[in-house]
């Protein structure tokens, strides 16, 4: 296991995570590079009997080193941004293993990725089809595309991580994509490639990617029918992770159970996993500054709202855990950060026993954790600790007070 417990210690790999606490101070992001290797070879094995690609969702964690083991790997890359084909190009990963992905491209962004020869756009509307028709022509080029279609379908996810409704700003509905492949297909700076869907992250069931793949399949067939061949068929990412008791499918599961659909089609198979590659691998380290009793029992913590987002923005439970036994008895503690807000909470009435100093792990904060943090009160956002066996990297130093004000200038007089 590349996260365990020991002794009643927590050690990821074979580094102790109190050690990691004390040696790089807190709070702190620690990944384990086993969990991620192991999470990215299960999704390419499970779908290793049809020609596939899997391009990890870069949002989830967007640190250069996780990038970089990646691209090692073979990976392809979903970005959503200029700033994501950056960071890919950076680490090394190879830009025609990219597909660009979301609803408000820039004509800059959209140079940029043609420049660096991306393998698709994921066309998200008829404007976003016209502008990057206009912008391949200008160039002499076609852009490769898939439009990402909309399939109604209800994730039964979060509704703030739920995309493939019709009331979704996500993707094309699905009924007015095939007059839309059409007219694709005619202009001269567009090589149609692809479709695309993406219907939500966090997802715990199998039923919504095969109706969603099914009906985009139903669409594939009509398309061919009328000359439209496609080359790839993207199913998004989504697949999520046990942050309590859920029982996300495996991507044997998914593989599985899309398999029968996908039987004799020729198409590459492109999937944008990003929480299930590193979610479980990553936890945030934080350490107890107060004990403050009241109508409730507070632990004030070095981490905040800024440094992990979820709990307060989607009232994400994540586990929280001691990472060493302490000699008191266990409360039920609210666990804050030093934020100025009420929403500052990490954790509600979690049974735990701790003393000033006592170091916290929250755990599934691979994903979307430090990619999501922020300054905000003027915090010097994390280091980030990559474990490989007994090693620690420092992929990114904690940041300093010069990183706050880096770029601003003060006013001359
Ligand atoms: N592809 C597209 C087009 C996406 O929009 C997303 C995520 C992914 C792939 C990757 O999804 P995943 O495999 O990670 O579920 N901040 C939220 C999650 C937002 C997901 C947005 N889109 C959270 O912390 O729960």
């Amino acid at each position: 296991m590349s996260l365990s417990r020991r002794n009643d210690e927590l050690w990821i790999e074979g580094c102790n995570a109190r050690a990691l606490a004390d040696g790089h101070g807190t709070p702190l992001y620690v990944y384990s590079r086993a969990a991620i290797e192991s999470a990215w070879r299960a999704y390419d094995q499970a779908f290793a009997a049809h020609p596939h690609l899997i391009c990890y969702a870069v949002k989830a964690n967007g640190s250069l080193a996780i990038l970089q083991l990646l691209a090692r790997l073979g990976s392809g890359f979903d970005i959503v941004s200029g700033g994501e084909l950056a960071r890919v190009m950076k680490a090394g990963g190879d830009p025609a293993r990219v597909v660009f992905s979301g609803v408000g491209k820039r004509d800059e962004e959209i140079e940029q990725a043609l420049e660096a020869g991306i393998l698709a756009f994921n066309v998200e509307s008829e404007p976003e089809l016209e502008r990057i028709a206009r912008i391949a022509s200008a160039r002499g080029e076609r852009a490769r595309i898939s439009l990402r279609v909309n399939p109604d379908v209800d994730a039964r996810t979060h509704p703030y991580i739920s995309t493939g409704m019709k009331e979704n700003k996500f993707g094309i509905d699905i009924h007015a994509a095939e007059a839309l492949y059409h007219r694709a297909a005619a202009m001269a700076g567009i090589e149609v490639t692809g479709l695309d869907f993406h219907i939500g992250s966090q997802l715990t069931e199998l039923d919504p990617l095969a109706d969603a793949l099914s009906r985009s399949l139903a669409l594939v067939d009509r398309l061919e029918a009328a000359g439209i061949t496609l080359e790839h068929l993207d199913i998004g990412g989504g697949l999520g992770i046990r942050y309590r008791d859920e029982a996300p499918p495996t991507p044997a599961a998914l593989a599985e159970r899309l398999g029968p659909l996908l039987e004799g089609r020729p198409q590459t198979l492109l999937m944008e996993p990003g929480r299930a590659l590193v979610g479980e691998a990553g936890v945030l380290l934080t350490r107890v500054e107060y004990l403050k009793s009241g109508h409730r029992e507070f632990a004030v913590v070095d981490a905040a709202m800024n440094d992990l987002m979820r709990p307060a923005l989607y009232q994400a439970w994540q586990r929280i855990e001691t990472v060493a036994p302490e000699a008191v008895p266990a409360r039920a503690y609210d666990i804050v950060g030093p934020v100025c807000e009420t929403a500052d909470t990490l954790g509600a009435e979690r049974s735990l026993a701790l003393r000033p100093g006592s170091v916290l792990a929250i755990h599934g904060a691979g994903a979307y954790g430090f990619a999501m943090a922020s300054q905000y009160n003027a915090r010097p956002r994390p280091a980030e600790i990559l474990v490989d066996g007994d090693t620690a990297h420092v992929i990114r130093q904690r940041e300093s007070f010069e990183d706050l004000w880096r770029g601003e200038t003060l006013l001359e007089r």
